[in-house]
């Protein structure tokens, strides 16, 4: 049993990862499967977007792997929390949408997991948190970054320090998750989803994905430069111009 499962279907892939019995906790391997779909996804023409999903009905993650983190040195932790960061970045930075479909608990490097992909969706029954201080340490794999940047310094602060877990109707209140949808369907809404998105151009989504990443890091006057400059490139693609032209004949033809 592989301990991430990779299937793809119309453009669209997804990544189920595989460890009911642990609730899929993440450990080494499944992060280092992880980035290497991620990677052979971003090489493959025509995946249009990935979704990521747990195996079982319980978790999507609970977590970083608790019982092999116990064994590890300051220094194996520090590699952990690297190949964890750089796990959450390759998702955050594909050249393709990364869709989180949350389907019980999300916690700790779960959660952080989910951040680092563009939409999460959840069920209402779904519960989210990063309890890591429970355990003495912090998020180590994006956490302390990405949620404060999603809800603001305040709620992350309460969130992260207290390590308290939340259902999913607050999740969704506070911004963290996108749409809450029912555990019977939520997969394959999550799939029609991504399916109505893919037919947008893969470049405009490309270069509209890089440059809301990019304005969490630019001041407003570097953010709107590159953002014209992003619009210029897809200007001056086939695509647009057969887009744009297509619009214009339609409207003719109305009159
Ligand atoms: N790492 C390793 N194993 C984990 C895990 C984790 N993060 N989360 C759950 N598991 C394992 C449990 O050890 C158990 O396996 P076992 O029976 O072989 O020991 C199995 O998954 C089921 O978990 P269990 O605790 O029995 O389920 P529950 O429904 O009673 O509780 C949780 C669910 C999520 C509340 C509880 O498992 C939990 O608190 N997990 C840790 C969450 C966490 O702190 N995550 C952040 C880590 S940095």
């Amino acid at each position: 049993m592989d301990c991430v499962e990779y299937s793809k279907e119309d453009g669209i892939a997804t990544l189920t990862i595989n460890r009911p019995d642990a609730l899929n906790a993440l450990n080494r391997d499944v992060l280092e499967k992880i980035s290497e779909y991620v990677n052979m996804v971003s090489m493959v023409d025509g995946i249009r977007a990935l979704i990521v999903k747990g195996a079982g009905d319980k978790a999507f993650i609970a977590g970083a792997d608790i019982k092999q983190m116990e064994k590890m040195s300051p220094m194996e932790m520090l590699d952990f929390c690297q190949l964890g960061q750089d796990v959450s970045l390759s998702l955050e930075r594909a050249p393709f949408v990364t869709i989180a479909a949350v389907n019980g608990y999300a916690l700790g490097g779960g959660l952080e997991m989910a951040l680092a992909c563009d939409f999460i969706y959840a069920t209402p029954e779904s519960k989210l948190g990063l309890p890591e201080v429970n355990l003495g340490i912090i998020p180590g794999f994006g956490g302390t970054q990405r949620l404060t940047r999603a809800v603001g310094t305040r709620l992350a602060k309460e969130m992260i320090l207290s390590g308290k877990i939340i259902d999913a109707h607050e999740a969704y209140r506070i911004g963290i998750v996108n749409q809450l949808l029912d555990k019977n369907t939520i997969y394959d809404v999550v799939y029609s989803l991504a399916r109505q998105i893919s037919k947008n151009s893969s470049n405009a989504i490309i270069q509209a994905k890089y440059a809301i990443n990019a304005a969490e890091d630019l001041g407003m006057r570097e953010g709107l430069e590159l953002e014209r400059n992003l619009c210029t490139i897809c200007f001056d693609t086939e695509e647009r111009a057969q887009a744009m032209k297509a619009f214009t004949n339609k409207m003719k033809g109305k009159k």
